[in-house]
């Protein structure tokens, strides 16, 4: 398997008025394209500020991170959009779906972001991942329409349809009940069997069984991990 990511002695702090918080210290990690990585602890343990961190929603503090075979440090923030944009797709517990647009409209977003891609196949790739979630027939609704567990779907489209290298998923099931969580995960699953890399945050240690990576945070501090021999 080829790595994806590396990270090397990753470290975080945030500001606070009159402290600093060591919110990641020393974080060591390798990411293998095609790999269901799991971050796992308990709230506070520095799951989210790792996930952003991966993802360039954040910036860190020292070490090196290498995506792809490239260092990434003092980026400018459009080349980190532009990164973001080409190779990462993401899903929130919130969902974070633009009510003004359509169904439709929030799944192209990513696609007119990028740029130069002719309507007729915005289109054609539009209606190409609403099937693949299986809500091909909402595309002219709003978001406020859906369930929970529908708008979760049209975010999991929205984050495939630039076909990233890795999807960055923060407790994609932290606001819907256990059985939409499950439909959530099997579509994740689905996506892995395909090879694409999922790095998903999590404290329900029963979702664990879909990865075959995991590795367990306390205080910032990565203090297990767990690798899964595939199958
Ligand atoms: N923007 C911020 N400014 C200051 N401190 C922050 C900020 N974001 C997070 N922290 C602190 O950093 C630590 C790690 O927070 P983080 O959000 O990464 O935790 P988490 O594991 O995702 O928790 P949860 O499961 O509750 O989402 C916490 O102590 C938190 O209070
Ligand atoms: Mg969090």
């Amino acid at each position: 398997m080829s790595k994806l990511i590396e990270l090397k002695n990753i470290e975080k702090f945030y500001k606070l008025r009159d402290e600093k918080l060591h919110a990641l210290k020393s974080i060591n990690l390798t990411i293998n394209q095609g790999d269901f990585l799991m971050i796992m602890g308990k709230s506070g343990s520095g799951k989210t500020t790792l996930l952003n961190i991966l993802g360039l929603l954040d910036s860190f503090d020292g070490g090196i991170y290498n995506f792809n075979g490239e260092d990434l440090i003092n980026l400018y923030e459009d080349k980190k959009s532009e990164l973001r944009n080409k190779y990462m797709g993401f899903i929130f517990q919130q969902f974070h779906l633009i009510e003004s647009l359509s169904i439709g409209g929030n799944v192209e977003l990513p696609l007119l972001y990028a740029g130069n891609i002719p309507v007729a196949e915005r289109r054609e790739r539009v209606d190409k991942y609403l099937d693949l979630v299986g809500l091909l027939n909402k595309k002219n609704v709003k978001p406020t329409e859906l369930s929970g567990g529908q708008q979760q779907r049209i975010a999991i489209a929205r984050a495939l349809i630039n076909n990233p290298y890795v999807i960055f998923a923060d407790e994609p099931t932290g606001a819907l009940d256990s059985e939409t969580g499950e439909e959530i995960m099997n579509i994740l699953k689905r996506m892995n069997e395909e090879n694409k890399t999922i790095v998903m945050v999590t404290h329900d240690a029963d979702l664990v069984r879909y990865a075959n990576k995991v590795i367990y945070i306390k205080d910032g501090v990565i203090t297990k991990v767990d690798e899964k021999c595939p199958l």
